[in-house]
């Protein structure tokens, strides 16, 4: 669902860091382009990766539109979608509820 936010980003901002410093949560962990967990997908738009793809992203999915936000760079006006992570090969188990 589009929320219309807009941001900027500086040339030597990430799109992450860019997105933080004005309190758009994208999720992250590890911030170094191997955990995943800021990936989504640009609609339109050019990054650029400085220091080569980064290791949790094939160039497949880079054609694809896929990013990496902690280690990409806006190199014009993006429109970005950001994706749930995949949670599904973690036993989440269920709550416990005690007596309810
Ligand atoms: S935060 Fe780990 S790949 Fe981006």
């Amino acid at each position: 669902m589009p929320t219309g936010q807009i941001f900027k980003a500086a040339a030597n901002q990430t799109i992450l860091d860019a997105a933080h410093a004005a309190n758009i949560l994208i999720p992250y962990s590890c911030r170094g382009g191997q955990c995943g967990s800021c990936r989504g997908r640009v609609h339109q738009g050019k990054v650029e990766y400085p220091d080569g793809l980064p290791s949790a992203i094939t160039s497949a999915e880079a054609a694809e539109g896929y990013v990496l936000f902690c280690s990409a760079y806006a190199r014009s006006n993006l429109t970005i979608e950001l994706c749930r992570p995949d949670l599904s090969q973690f036993d989440l188990g269920r709550p416990d509820l005690g007596d309810v």
